[in-house]
Formats: structure tokens, C-alpha cells, sequence
């Protein structure tokens, strides 16, 4: 096929760009698109795109090394702690967490937040003995102070939410997170593992628990931060180990982030479990500089252009800032409406995934088909919840969000 058929017209993004709700990969900011676009063919006067780079020339070295300072200046990261560049996704840190630090006693604790934490639950079963210390997955009613106790008598997810006078109540499975009062964390575990945002359930840390008031001070936490990463100012010396997938707030699939006390791996285990392939040895990978062998240049490189534009914003503290008014904007919509129905408790709604459902499932098809033709794109629930979902990362403009605040209003005009 001759290029010309392969592009058979001029894209002209400013004029067509649709707001792209995607959950992950998930829309990146255009001056991020523009800016790899200028440098595709020529990086720097390098005369060659930094993808045709060899990652052991100086050329390289200095933009990798760029990139990690500017992650670990806007995680304001200490010393002793480390950033490692790794491949795999999320997905293969579920193996390699527990391969490179459950050690001798071969005991890891989990909380059990929705879809993502009980991928973490099932792989880390097959290394070692997994406790899980609070599950969200037996529905409460948590309306109220003591809002904590399970009420099985609600039975499974129902399709719809039911209301009181705070907002919804929440009665669905993973539509919450276990008060930490519930936790039983064993204090000889040799970590404790959440996921601090579900993607999918649209469940979210907004504190991290205290390992010392759980009873298990020496436990290490670590957080899966594979939707969150960067999206408001957190103290990452709270966790011992954040791990997560670029693709969402940080650039493009391919790069995989693990932050780590070093202490975790020098002092408490000192080597991987038997048969942990060397390349994911957190302890190799560490001693090679994240270069144990080649790493995902361009990935690497995008995200650099990433934390640039998190910079030129204004920093982590304008993302925060951005990302609770588009929360707020949405979620208020959301709740302002007797149309709508949104299933998870207000202390835990995400504010980055906002999932949320119709009074009547016939009515997803004209609703997705209009958002399309607004140029809202990507609204579909997982499959796993059903319902829609708009994922409002970092780079997502208020914009987007009043443009869709405006499609649910009109919809909800003709089909209420
Ligand atoms: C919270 C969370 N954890 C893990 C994963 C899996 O990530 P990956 O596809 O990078 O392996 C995802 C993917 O969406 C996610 O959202």
C-alpha cells in the first residue's frame, strides 16, 4: 500500500480531536502529541527519532536520566527511595511482587477492593499463603456512621442504587472500601497489598491506612497505582512499594513503574523466590539502572513529555486542583440527577474512573450513539460491571467533562 492510500487525508487534530473517555491507553494532552510529532524525525537535532536511539549512547542516557529525576522531583520522592523502569504491565507485577518479597515465610496479606485487587489476590496465590484481610465483595448498606456492617441480606449486586438522604447507599459488591476497624492484618505478613484506585468499580483511596494502628507496624504497604499515579499530591513514603502501567496518566502502554523503599529489598528479603527470572529481579534491575536489558525507549520518552506538561501546568498540586473539579463537576451532575444512578459510597468515588448507569438498559445504545456523535468517546462500561464509565485522567480538559455534564442533561430531558 503506497503511504498515500495508508493516509488518504490530512488529519487536522485541532479541528477533529473528539474528548477520548477511555479508561486506558487514555487520552494524552495534544501539546504532548504535537511535541512527539515535531520530534518524530529528528530528536533534538540528533538527526534521527529517539526511537531509532540506542539506549547505551549519551544521547539516550541523558534524556533517561532527565525523565527519572523528573518523576522522582514530582513524587517528591527521598532518597532512599528507588524508581524502576520495567515492562510487563501491572499484570506481571501481581507475579513479581510476590516473587521478589514474600521471602521465607511466604505470607501476604490483601484487601479486596474489586476487579483489579482480586487479579492481584489470584496470581499472588500461586507463590505463596495470601490472606485477605478486608473484602468489599459481600454488598453493605454503609449509610450512616455504622455503615460498616455487612448486611448479607442484600443478597448480590441489584441493577439499581437506592438513595438516602447523604447520596446513594452503597448495596453493591465492590462499591466501597472495608473500614479499616474491619481489617485483621497479620503483623508477621511479609506485606500488605491494595489497589489504591479499582479502575473498573470506580473505588479509590483518599488516605492510605495507617500500618501501625492496624496492628502491623512492620508490614510494608504496597499500592497498586496504575490509575492515580500522579493525579493529586501524595506522600509516597506512607507505601513501601507503588507500582503501576504508564498508560493512563503517565504515557503510553510498554512502561511500567515500581517505586520502591530500597530497604525492601536490600534488608527485609534480600533475593527473589527459586525461579524468578533474573530480568525481574527488582534487586538486578535496580543494580542495572532500570538497563538490565533494553528498555521501552519510546515509552520512556513519552512519558518524559508527560511529566513536562505536568510541570508546565503548574505541578502535582494543579492536577489535584483539576482533578476535584472535574470530579466534583460530574459527580454533582450524577447526584443532581434522579435519572442517573451511581453505586459507590461518596468517601470512596474515584476521581479519576466515574462509572454510572441508565434506569434502563435500552437505553445505552442511544445514549452512547449520541455521546459519539458529540464527539465523547468511550463511555462503555467494562464488561465485568456493565453501566458507563468516563475516565477523567489528568489529561482529560474541564472541557470534557461540561461537554459530557451538557450530553447527560439532554438525555436525560428526552428519555427521564
Ligand atoms: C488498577 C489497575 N491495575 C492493574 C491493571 C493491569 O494493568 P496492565 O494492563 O498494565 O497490566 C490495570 C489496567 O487497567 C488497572 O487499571
Amino acid at each position: 500500500m503506497s503511504p498515500k492510500a495508508m493516509f488518504p487525508r490530512a488529519i487536522s487534530p485541532k479541528a477533529m480531536r473528539p474528548f477520548n473517555f477511555s479508561a486506558g491507553p487514555a487520552t494524552l494532552p495534544e501539546s504532548v502529541l504535537q511535541r512527539a510529532a515535531d520530534d518524530m524525525l529528528n530528536w533534538h537535532g540528533s538527526g534521527m527519532s529517539v526511537m531509532e536511539m540506542t539506549h547505551r549512547g549519551p544521547v539516550y542516557l541523558g534524556l533517561f536520566e532527565k525523565v527519572m529525576a523528573d518523576f522522582r522531583r514530582l513524587l517528591v520522592l527521598p532518597e532512599h527511595y528507588k524508581i524502576l523502569f520495567m515492562q510487563g504491565g501491572a499484570t506481571a507485577q501481581n507475579a513479581l511482587i510476590p516473587l521478589n518479597l514474600l521471602g521465607e515465610n511466604r505470607k501476604a496479606d490483601y484487601v479486596n477492593t474489586g476487579h483489579w485487587s482480586t487479579k492481584s489476590i489470584s496470581e499472588a496465590r500461586q507463590y505463596g499463603d495470601v490472606h485477605v484481610a478486608a473484602s468489599a465483595e459481600s454488598p453493605v448498606d454503609c449509610h450512616g456512621p455504622s455503615a460498616l456492617a455487612v448486611t448479607p441480606s442484600l443478597g448480590t449486586a441489584h441493577n439499581s442504587s437506592s438513595r438516602g438522604p447523604e447520596g446513594p447507599v452503597a448495596i453493591h459488591p465492590f462499591s466501597y472500601i472495608p473500614p479499616v476497624e474491619h481489617w485483621r492484618v497479620r503483623p508477621d505478613s511479609s506485606y500488605l497489598h491494595i489497589c489504591g484506585n479499582e479502575t473498573i468499580g470506580g473505588v479509590e483511596f483518599h488516605q492510605w491506612p495507617d500500618m501501625k494502628s492496624l496492628g502491623a507496624p512492620n508490614v510494608p504497604l504496597i499500592v497498586d497505582m496504575s490509575s492515580h499515579i500522579l493525579s493529586r499530591p501524595m506522600d509516597m513514603t506512607q507505601m513501601d512499594l507503588a507500582y503501576g502501567g504508564a498508560q493512563k496518566n503517565l504515557g503510553i502502554a510498554g512502561l511500567t513503574f515500581v517505586i520502591l523503599n530500597e530497604s525492601l529489598i536490600t534488608q527485609r528479603v534480600n533475593a527473589p523466590l527459586a525461579g524468578c527470572p533474573t530480568i525481574f529481579d527488582y534487586r538486578k534491575v535496580l543494580a542495572n539502572d532500570s538497563m538490565f536489558n533494553t528498555p521501552p525507549t519510546y515509552a520512556i520518552y513519552l512519558t518524559g513529555l508527560l511529566l513536562e506538561w505536568i510541570d508546565a501546568q503548574g505541578g502535582v498540586a494543579e492536577m489535584g486542583k483539576r482533578n476535584a473539579e472535574k470530579a466534583a463537576l460530574l459527580y454533582g451532575a450524577l447526584d443532581a440527577s434522579a435519572f442517573y444512578q451511581t453505586r459507590v459510597a461518596k468517601n470512596a468515588r474515584s476521581f479519576m474512573n466515574v462509572p454510572f448507569y441508565l434506569p434502563d438498559d435500552r437505553l445505552y445504545e442511544p445514549f452512547l450513539a449520541g455521546a459519539k456523535a458529540r464527539g465523547l468517546l468511550n463511555l462503555k462500561g467494562h464488561k465485568a460491571v456493565g453501566g458507563l464509565r468516563a475516565s477523567i485522567y489528568n489529561a482529560m480538559p474541564i472541557q470534557g467533562v461540561q461537554a459530557l455534564v451538557d450530553w447527560l442533561n439532554e438525555f436525560e430531558k428526552e428519555h427521564a
